[in-house]
């Protein structure tokens, strides 16, 4: 694994499961006529997806597959306080990806991503499915917007400017993992390449409007205060400042109390089938 502290997350990635959930349901939805039997989520997480898998196919056995068993931890507890049944296995990728069995439909959301070589994961998730069987990764899709443009803190479009710097971060995080491939991140072709049939993409847009709930608020206010830690070096002073003042809980104009708070994104699924019956 790269230098992500994934356990250290788990409350983040929690907490921006559920308030994504949506899109999960929407993806889950068209796999229905899989009736699958045996499903994997790879890079689980903290186990939002791999528990809605289980509560939408009760008659399959569901494993949630990490390689931080602290996430599973919290996959587990999820899944006992949903009262749905999840097998978890703790297993490093792409090596660890070998043993896992085969299954009817694998699901692996913004994993493919953090691996050095993702072709070479992508043939390695593909190469568990049975014949017939679905792999859905999701990768793309659109950043969070959450502010007005003008919010009326430091310079218009602070939004913009934060996706600029997440995109250098990112650039920097995929050329130091080990093993790093150059790709065109064509996610069809590449599912294509990896020896799958009827690729298709879908994006499902999550839409929370003002006024925000709770659950998405304080997803919006981790992931700022994430951006404001990883980006320290990445943004200029005014910025971050404004960062400072929109995390500030005692600020009128902060992120706890703004009524013009919301929470738009979309996520991109793409899916491939493994030829046979
Ligand atoms: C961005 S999170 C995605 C969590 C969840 N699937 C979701 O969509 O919210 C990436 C997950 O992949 C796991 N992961 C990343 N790289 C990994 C690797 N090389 N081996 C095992 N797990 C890895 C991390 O522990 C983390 O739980």
């Amino acid at each position: 694994m790269n230098d992500f502290d994934w356990a250290a997350m788990a409350d983040l990635l929690e907490l921006e499961g559920e308030t994504h959930s949506p899109y999960v349901r929407q993806a889950f939805e068209e796999l229905r006529h899989l009736a699958p039997r045996r499903i994997l989520d790879v890079g689980s997480g903290p186990g939002v997806a791999a528990c809605r898998l289980a509560a939408t196919f009760p008659q399959a056995e569901v494993t949630a597959v990490d390689g931080a068993p602290e996430l599973l931890a919290r996959a587990e507890e999820r899944a006992g306080r949903l009262g749905v049944k999840l097998r978890t296995r703790v297993a490093e990728f792409p090596a660890g990806l070998a043993g896992l069995g085969q299954a009817d439909l694998v699901w692996s959301g913004q994993v493919v991503h953090h691996v050095g070589d993702q072709q070479g994961a992508l043939e390695r998730l593909a190469g568990l499915l049975a014949p017939g069987g679905v792999l859905a990764i999701v990768e793309g899709g659109l950043p969070e917007r959450r502010l007005p443009r003008d919010l009326g803190l430091g310079r218009p479009g602070l939004e913009a400017r934060l996706d600029a710097a997440m995109a250098r971060r990112f650039a920097r995080m995929r050329a130091e993992l080990p093993g790093s491939v150059a790709v065109v991140e064509d996610w069809p072709g590449m599912l294509r390449a990896a020896g799958l049939t009827d690729v298709r993409s879908r994006t499902f847009l999550v839409d929370h409007p003002a006024p925000l709930a709770e659950g998405p608020r304080r997803s919006v206010r981790r992931t700022l205060e994430r951006q404001r830690t990883v980006l320290n070096e990445l943004l200029d002073a005014e910025d971050l400042a404004t960062l400072d003042r929109l995390l500030d809980p005692a600020a009128p104009e902060g992120v706890d109390r703004r009524a013009d708070l919301f929470l738009l994104t979309a996520k991109t699924v793409h899916f491939g089938r493994r030829p046979g019956h």
